[in-house]
């Protein structure tokens, strides 16, 4: 049987997108299909959707619960590269796009996959299982100061030079090759005060680890820079992100669209005075999941959707 993702403000999401039935749209991030299965039920035969996932198994799986629901095409790929792949099956604009970013719960409970600080495994991490960069190499083969800023920049670890430091030394002896000994190593440098602190003491470092073996920045601002031409006019962009890291990127990219230059998105302005801004905010705020999502699914704890439109 498929694993179970259930689909984080999946309501909230669609109704962002305003789907027109018969439009082109993309779920950018496909994971076991519970967005796109929304997506398609809404669209009616006449409408087509691009699902992309750079994950073989999601693509498998994902292709699997879809079969049957309506016009998809899976595309095996990373979002960084939508607009060239929509671009060659003869795709110039769609009606709106969806990416649910960050791991899916199959990849993060998955034994085998490496990305859980609760569970030992060999360090792995990629998403995209044909990418050469697994957590293992970043952990034993980047220098220090590197291994230092990515854990501070992608974990915001307020220990992050006291962690690569002890990841060194332990490197120094053998090689790291499993998340729990990575854990150790993450622990052995942290003040008993910071261990007692909330949370899992190795959360923050297995997060930039992820995000550096992903390249998870570098992919989402490569597809926000890539979708204001690929929507049609009246086209819808909604984004769902797990992490202050992303939502800021998100953040400031539709603040960039949805006003003009020498505005402030923090004053409320006349409609005159936005009037060239190419986008109009859907969601002021970020819709943030239900009190009834929440006790039903956890890991929606730190969903946050942001959504805007193109002008007609
Ligand atoms: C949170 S899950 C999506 C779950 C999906 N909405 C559902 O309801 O089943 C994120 C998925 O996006 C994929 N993903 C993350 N970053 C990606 C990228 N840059 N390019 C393509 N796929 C990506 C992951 O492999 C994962 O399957």
């Amino acid at each position: 049987m498929s694993y179970v993702h259930i689909p984080v403000l999946l309501h909230e999401s669609i109704e962002a997108l305003g789907i027109k039935p018969g439009g082109t749209y993309v779920d950018l991030t496909l994971g076991r299909g519970g967005h796109s299965r929304a997506i398609l039920e809404k669209l009616g035969g006449s409408g087509k959707l691009f699902c992309f996932d750079q994950d073989d198994q999601a693509v498998k799986e994902g292709g699997q619960n879809l079969q049957g629901l309506g016009n998809f095409e899976i595309v095996h790929s990373n979002f960084a590269h939508f607009a060239e792949e929509l671009k060659a099956r003869g795709v110039s604009q769609v009606d709106g796009i969806l990416a649910d970013l960050g791991v899916s719960s199959p990849q993060f409970d998955d034994p085998e996959r490496g990305f859980s600080y609760r569970v030992d495994a060999r360090l792995d991490m990629r998403m995209d299982r044909s990418a050469s960069l697994t957590a293992e190499e970043v952990v034993n083969t980047y220098p220090l100061e590197k291994l230092a800023k990515v854990i501070a920049d992608y974990g915001e670890d307020r220990d992050a030079y006291q962690i690569a430091k002890m990841i060194v030394r332990h490197r120094e002896q053998a090689p790291i090759r499993t998340t729990f000994e990575l854990v150790e190593c993450i622990k052995a440098a942290k003040s008993p005060k910071a261990l007692r602190q909330k949370g899992h003491p190795a959360k923050q470092t297995f997060q930039a680890i992820r995000i550096e073996v992903n390249r998870e920045k570098q992919s989402l601002e490569e597809m926000l820079e890539a979708f204001p031409e690929m929507l049609a006019p009246g086209g819808r962009i909604a984004i769902i992100t797990f992490m202050s890291l992303d939502d800021r990127i998100v953040k400031r990219k539709f603040a960039s669209l949805t006003t003009v230059e020498g505005s402030r998105d923090d004053i409320p302005m006349l409609p005159s005075e936005v009037g060239d801004a190419p986008f109009e905010k859907l969601t002021r705020k970020p819709i943030l999941p239900s009190a009834a999502e929440l006790e039903n699914n956890r890991r929606a704890a730190s969903a946050k959707l942001r959504a805007i439109r193109k002008k007609t």
